[in-house]
């Protein structure tokens, strides 16, 4: 009677381990199916974006200054179509270009590439930065087969802006006017060129400031276009002197917002080869802030000489295609179609000064 309660109590624990057994492998059944689905939902379906020939990878080394932005997406007129831009690095030895931002790899010459690189590879040399803000240009010795950069002379040409040429004649309306002088600047360098420019030309005009350092208002992105309109000069001090290196403190601050610029930057015979001479004023039109500050007041008191600096947007008006980091590696699909076979830079320190 006993052994008999015993052998079905031990057949009931047999039963319950089965059950388990089962139960467990049902369930990391159902778990491995489930991660499966997982995986493959979360593969990207590369294929169906590959392009057609001639088809070109383009491998970012890095995101520039860690930006995200959608990359097989080129605006027109800059369409890309049969180039695959990529960030997996998988994909070097099959990439038929790699673009290396310099200002992400120009701490340590151990964030450039590392494997071997195929011998008809290009390596494209990318930089927004003037030479003052681009250390260690030498780690590029004999590395680099193009160059990319604002600099006129690049391989790939990607300036902060430019202008187009309207197809009628038309009629700019200048935005009303309330105020003087504005200046966005964001990094307040007190021994700086800029800055002491400014210190001076204060002493006879007000100068309003706008930036996210120091003691000045803030000024929202989606204001600031608005903001700046009411003034009838902005300072377009760019932080470091170099030829050609004339920013979006030029193209969208002062142009888009329909300002006159006042420019401290290449000579003025370097802005002309880029915008109408009767576009903007320069600092070394004259002799000192002082003598400036004279002409602006001059300026505001003469409205037919003030709108005289708005003349040649009844030709031409800024582009509105801002610069954007997806149009500067769109420009880089028809560059390689176009590029020598074979080309490399001994030095980029040589020629980027
Ligand atoms: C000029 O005309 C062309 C062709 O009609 C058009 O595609 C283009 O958008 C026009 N450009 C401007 C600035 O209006
Ligand atoms: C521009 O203004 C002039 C003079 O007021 C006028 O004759 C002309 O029709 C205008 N053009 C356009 C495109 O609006
Ligand atoms: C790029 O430059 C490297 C280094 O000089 C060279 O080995 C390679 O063949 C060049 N590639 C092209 C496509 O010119």
């Amino acid at each position: 009677m006993e052994s008999k309660q015993n052998v079905s109590k031990l057949n009931k624990i047999f039963f319950f381990i089965i059950i388990q057994i089962v139960l467990s492998c049902t369930i990391f059944y159902l778990i491995r199916i489930k991660m499966e689905n997982v995986t493959e939902i979360e593969q990207p379906n590369k294929i169906v974006d590959v392009p057609q020939k001639p088809f070109y990878i383009i491998l970012l080394w890095t995101r520039p200054f860690n930006y995200h932005f959608p990359l097989n997406n080129c605006p027109q007129p800059f369409d890309s179509s049969d180039c695959f831009f990529t960030l997996d690095r998988n994909m070097f030895s099959t990439a038929k270009a790699v673009v290396i931002h310099h200002r992400n790899v120009c701490n340590s010459k151990q964030q450039l590439p590392q494997i071997p690189r195929p011998p008809n590879q290009y390596w494209i040399w990318f930089n927004t930065e003037s030479p003052s803000h681009s250390p260690n240009l030498a780690f590029m010795d004999n590395l680099i087969n193009l160059t990319m950069s604002y600099r006129a002379d690049s391989d790939i040409f990607a300036p902060y802006g430019w202008l187009e040429m309207h197809n009628e004649t038309q009629n700019f309306t200048i935005p009303e006017k309330t105020k003087l002088v504005a200046w966005a600047i964001s990094n307040w360098n007190p021994s700086s060129r800029r800055v002491k420019y400014y210190e001076e030309l204060k002493n006879y005009l007000k100068v309003d400031l706008f930036g996210k350092f120091y003691n000045y208002i803030p000024l929202a992105k989606t204001e600031k276009l608005a903001t700046l309109s009411k003034y009838k000069f902005y300072l377009t001090f760019e932080n470091s002197i170099h030829e050609d290196y004339i920013t979006e403190k030029l193209w969208t601050n002062a142009f888009l917002s329909g300002t006159v610029p006042v420019v401290m930057g290449p000579p003025r015979k370097n802005y002309e080869r880029y915008i109408p001479a009767d576009s903007f004023i320069h600092v070394e039109d004259f002799p000192s802030a002082k003598e400036l500050a004279s002409y602006l007041l001059a300026l505001d008191k003469d409205d037919q000489k003030y709108q005289q600096y708005f003349n040649w947007r009844s030709t031409y008006q800024p582009t509105k295609q801002r610069r954007s980091w997806i149009v500067e590696y769109c420009r880089v699909c028809k560059a390689l179609k176009e590029a020598p076979v074979y080309r490399t830079i001994p030095s980029i320190a040589e020629w980027f000064k």
